[in-house]
């Protein structure tokens, strides 16, 4: 592979995986069976990432089962959501350069719900990081936060090096967490990530006190967790499925916690101009719910559903499309608020998720308020939060 025998694209993607296992300190090479490639938006791949792609393309070919983060637009419906034909172009190639590959070009930071499921202690090479520290902590396989360049050289080789979170001895609880108090929605959960995030930065929390948790509840744990604190991992007593020992050090969290944690993810603004509900993308579960509460209402503010095409595909069938639809909601497939280009577009942004709260401020200097499905939904409806 090193010395182009197997063409351009893998002798490129070897000399990257073998750059990053030396720096590393990586004894071998291992197998992954599965890669999950970010940087997928045009908004963050500009001209220079689109022509690395193309000169991928020219040659390489995928070894292994990969599909796509999302990427800047609905890949069917972007005039609907505002996106300019000029950057749709753009984006339509950066497609095509994945799909030359032979990657599974399904958009979506949430791989597992679409048939992108590792099962556990298999290596993979993922790169979203909500996505992550899903796949590490809940299914119990094993993959380093790639970058988007690391993912790709890992799905045309089929090889990652062997360091950090693919070793046993990097996998290791740091930290015990005692929560106190009952969470029941994923705005709870987010915020629990919050806090813990920002209690414990990047150590691996043992999680103790919650006595259970939906896929949902988890996958915004994860996407929180690894926002606000950067960790690929946690363990959750009774849940998650890694062994741990159950480290000395401990903090405890509280109901207060929790709540002044939703406290600081809401700022002060009582005007909302977009909704957006899936972050990460929503489940069949979810978009049934939604479906329900918007039933027969019409929204006020722009609204957008995120999720996974295959999963919007189950609400087509359902009947749950229409009945967004009707409402005036939109659905955001293959892509989200954070990675389409909509700085400047709105001022203050309703969500369910703490991570949308975090990129909704730093990217696109929304206002931001977090609550649950159905806050968010009466703000759709009202243009107002809470009111
Ligand atoms: Fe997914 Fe976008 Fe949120 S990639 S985790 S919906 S910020």
């Amino acid at each position: 592979m090193l010395n182009g025998e197997l063409g351009n694209a893998v002798k490129k993607s070897m000399e990257i995986l073998v750059a990053l296992g030396e720096i590393y300190g990586a004894d071998r090479l291992i197998d992954v069976i599965s890669v999950q490639v970010a940087g997928v938006s045009y908004d963050n791949l500009g001209d220079a990432g689109l022509e690395f792609l193309d000169n991928l393309a020219k040659d390489g070919k995928v070894r292994v089962l990969t599909t796509l983060n999302p990427a800047g637009m609905d890949l069917e419906n972007w005039q609907n959501l505002g996106i300019s034909k000029d950057f749709a172009d753009k984006q339509i190639k950066v497609i095509e350069a994945f799909r030359k590959m032979d990657i599974i070009t399904t958009c979506t930071c949430t791989p597992y719900l679409i048939g992108n499921l590792p099962h556990f202690g298999e290596h993979i090479a993922w790169s979203e990081s909500s996505a992550v520290a899903f796949a590490n902590s809940v299914l119990g396989a094993r993959t380093n936060r790639e970058g988007g360049p690391s993912a790709l050289a890992a799905a045309l080789t089929g090889k990652t090096p062997n360091y950090g979170m693919h070793l046993d001895e990097n996998r290791q609880a740091q930290v015990t967490v005692e929560v106190k108090g009952k969470l029941q929605t994923t705005s709870d959960f987010g915020a629990l990530g919050y806090v813990i995030g920002n209690k414990i930065k990047n150590k691996i929390p043992f999680i103790i006190g919650i006595k259970q948790a939906d896929i949902e509840q988890l996958k915004s744990f994860s996407a929180s967790i690894a926002t606000y604190g950067g960790t690929a991992l946690f363990h959750i007593k009774g849940i998650t499925p890694n062994k741990t020992k159950k480290p000395k050090e401990k903090i405890t969290i509280t109901k207060e916690d929790i709540a002044s944690a939703l406290n600081a993810l809401n700022d002060e603004s009582s005007e909302v101009d977009f909704v957006c509900l899936g972050c990460p993308h929503a489940s069949i579960k979810e978009l049934k719910k939604i479906a329900n509460i918007l039933k027969s209402k019409k929204v006020k503010t722009e609204t957008w559903i995120a999720t996974a095409r295959p999963t919007k595909k189950i609400a087509d069938i359902m009947g749950y499309t229409k009945m967004i639809e009707d409402s005036g909601a939109k659905f955001a497939c293959d892509t989200c608020m954070v990675v389409a280009p909509l700085k400047g577009r709105f001022k203050s942004l309703a969500t369910d998720s703490a991570k949308a709260c975090f990129y909704g401020r730093s990217k696109n200097n929304f206002k931001v308020h977090v609550g649950t499905v159905e806050e968010c939904i009466n703000a759709a409806i009202s243009g107002k939060w809470k009111s």
